[in-house]
């Protein structure tokens, strides 16, 4: 079973929407990539967040996601590798994912969209090997991340597990694909191009390869800032950096990130858009050349040195008169 969309974004959306009816919980990551919160809750489902840690690099709180699991509770996300915050899960951790899924009876939505981009030798584990034949398992990728050509609009969803029991919903799948016609027909040839062809991104992440050159220098450059800490990624494009929040006064994640914009005209995405719930983070994205992300991360050190969020600006000070009672 395996169909074919305009992305995984629009295999997000038919395949939660053909589950979802009023009242369903689905488990997501927070930090998370946000279409996935959306599509649940476009589809009429609830999305409930399970915690990913990031005192263990970002792995899934096991005890936190079961403990959310309810009689409503239909499927689990699991983004591997992992979008915001880079990390890669374990063997150990997927496996109890996987049991946890068989026990409650739920479906696993794995989005492993990156799963070619990982460093340092990291092992990428896909979800669809550890589920069997009892655990419904839905295995998103595309052409976007791997093969760089996001404006395709090419991926693919394949099923796997005990079909016979899911077979309502496979047609459910069926219909709404069948409803938008087809997928984007010139970008599957593309596909056929694309996973038969050389696997440039092998050479690529690679620690002298672009992008896995570009993820170092963002580590050691984030954490050179003073007031800024991130886990090395294992994987993907992003780093999920934390920052001290007493340190800049920050209680407003997308003002930092606007304040950074407006002043240095370098654009990050602000931590509370991942679903993340304190203020504390900011995500980059470690695609630009080593010399741009070089020239970006000292900028936003020089930045944050003399960053106080909420402090008033010296003319807006009041004047004395305005502060006396008699003012008003
Ligand atoms: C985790 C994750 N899933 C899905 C997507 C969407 O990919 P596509 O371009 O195939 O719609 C993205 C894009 O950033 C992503 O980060």
């Amino acid at each position: 079973e395996v169909f074919l969309g305009n992305g995984v974004s629009e295999l997000i959306t038919l395949s939660l929407q053909a589950l979802c009816n009023p009242g369903d919980e689905i488990l997501v990551p927070s930090p998370d990539y946000p279409l996935w919160t959306a599509s649940v809750a476009l589809a009429g489902g609830t999305p409930k967040h399970y915690l990913c840690d990031e005192a263990t690099a970002w792995q899934p709180d096991l005890e936190d996601l079961e403990s959310k699991i309810t009689e409503n509770t239909r499927g689990i996300v699991v983004i591997n590798p992992n979008n915001p915050t880079g990390a890669v899960y374990s063997r150990e951790t997927l496996k109890k994912i996987v049991d946890i899924a068989r026990r409650h009876d739920l479906i696993i939505f794995a989005d492993e969209i990156y799963e070619k981009i990982t460093y340092d030798d990291v092992e990428m584990i896909n979800m669809a090997t550890l589920t069997g034949d009892d655990v419904l398992c839905l295995t998103y990728s595309g052409l976007s991340k791997a093969y760089r050509i996001a404006g395709y609009r090419a991926g693919w969803l394949a099923i796997t597990g005990p079909l016979s029991e899911a077979k309502s919903y496979l047609e459910g799948i069926k219909l709404l694909a069948n409803m938008r016609m087809c997928a984007n027909v010139p970008a599957q040839h593309a596909i056929q191009a694309a996973l038969g062809g050389k696997q440039s991104i092998e050479d690529l992440v690679l620690p002298q390869g672009r992008l896995g050159a570009q993820m170092n220098l963002a580590h050691e450059g984030l954490n050179s800032i003073d007031g800024v800490s991130a886990h090395r990624a294992s994987g993907a494009l992003y780093m999920f950096a934390k920052l001290d929040v007493d340190k800049f006064n920050i209680t407003d994640d997308e003002q930092f990130a606007l304040d950074l914009l407006r002043e240095q005209k370098i654009l990050v995405s602000h931590g509370t858009a991942f679903n993340w719930s304190s203020p504390d983070h900011f995500r980059l994205v470690t695609l630009p050349s080593v010399e741009v992300l070089d020239e970006s991360i000292n900028r936003l050190g020089e930045f944050l040195s003399g960053y106080k969020q909420n402090a008033p600006s010296t003319c807006e000070l009041p004047t004395v008169q305005e502060m006396s009672p008699a003012a008003g």
